[in-house]
């Protein structure tokens, strides 16, 4: 019997959600928190895409049942569907241990490639982002210029950025899956609006990419207000988490949703920037801990 342990990172989109998906760049960072999973096998695997899964919980089932596997945990503290990369960190760790399993040294790339297969089996057409912030860690520029190429460069350091908090505005009622193709639908009926707000986000990540090179951080507010009224644009942040927003700006602050959002009620986490987080102290913020740490793997 073989046992494979493997550790993944959740992550946030500081700047590009959505515009990712149609080949703009985006700048994610993973965090510190992180989904683990321990996979005990004898015998030889069948690979997954040959279980058919409709989706990963469906996929987490069916491997669970096979006779090969004797044990299959799964422990994440990644909050599910808000935005921070719990399907993708579980992803990535499958993807590793499945591999690991079948055959011992696959590579970083292999691993991440199969990870994007089971992002899509989530997600439908997912940019590919969250699966590599997850499988190589730190700060990632990416752009998928294809959903066959992807292009990214994993920056070297995290400056630390001052004044920026997580808030949970809760678990939206729609998928990352459902809140894409909202935006596709968008973009159908306005298709100026929509590349107009694309061609905005590209230029706060264009921005980001500055701020984190030369370590200016005069911008951070300006960046995080002008990705976020984007954001409004193409409809992925609902009432209530816009006067939360408008709440936090007029205290002084900024914040953006992290991930896909959601437009009927929650939007899920938001990247909150304050001076003086006092002001906003019946907020329930907690300190953005992002990590160079990426897939861990052993056995
Ligand atoms: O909410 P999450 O963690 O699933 O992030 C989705 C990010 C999108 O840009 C909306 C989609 C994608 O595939 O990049």
């Amino acid at each position: 019997m073989k046992t494979i342990a493997a550790s993944a990172p959740g992550k946030i989109i500081i700047a590009g959600e959505h515009a990712v998906v149609y080949g703009y760049p985006a700048l994610l960072a993973a965090t510190n928190k992180r989904l683990s999973l321990e996979l005990s096998v004898s015998g030889k695997l069948p690979s997954l895409s040959s279980l058919k899964a409709h989706n990963l919980a469906h996929l987490v089932k069916l491997v669970k049942k096979l006779p090969q596997v004797d044990k299959l945990k799964i422990h994440s503290d990644i909050p599910a569907g808000s935005g921070m990369g719990s399907s993708a960190a579980l992803s990535v760790c499958l993807a590793a241990a499945w591999l690991k399993a079948t055959h011992d040294q696959p590579s970083q790339e292999e691993i991440n490639e199969l990870a994007y297969q089971l992002e899509k089996l989530q997600h439908g057409t997912p940019s590919g982002g969250d699966n590599t912030v997850s499988c190589y860690g730190g700060l990632l520029w990416f752009r998928k210029e294809i959903p066959a190429v992807k292009v990214f460069k994993r920056l070297a350091d995290i400056p630390e950025i001052k004044n920026l908090y997580l808030l949970d505005t809760g678990k939206p009622a729609e998928s990352t899956g459902e809140m894409v193709a909202q935006v596709a639908d968008q973009k159908k009926a306005q298709p100026k609006k929509i590349v107009n707000a694309f061609l905005g986000m590209e230029a706060v990540a264009r921005g980001w990419l500055e701020l984190v090179t030369t370590n200016n951080q005069s911008q951070v507010e300006k960046l995080i207000k002008d990705n976020h009224s984007y954001l409004m644009d193409i409809g992925v942040v609902s009432a209530s988490t816009q006067e939360l927003i408008q709440h936090i700006e007029r205290t002084g602050g900024a914040a953006k949703i992290t991930g896909a959002g959601g437009k009927s009620n929650h939007s899920g986490m938001l990247l909150v920037w304050h001076p003086n987080s006092k002001k906003i102290k019946n907020l329930s913020l907690s300190k953005l801990l992002l990590s160079q740490k990426g897939l861990i793997l052993n056995r």
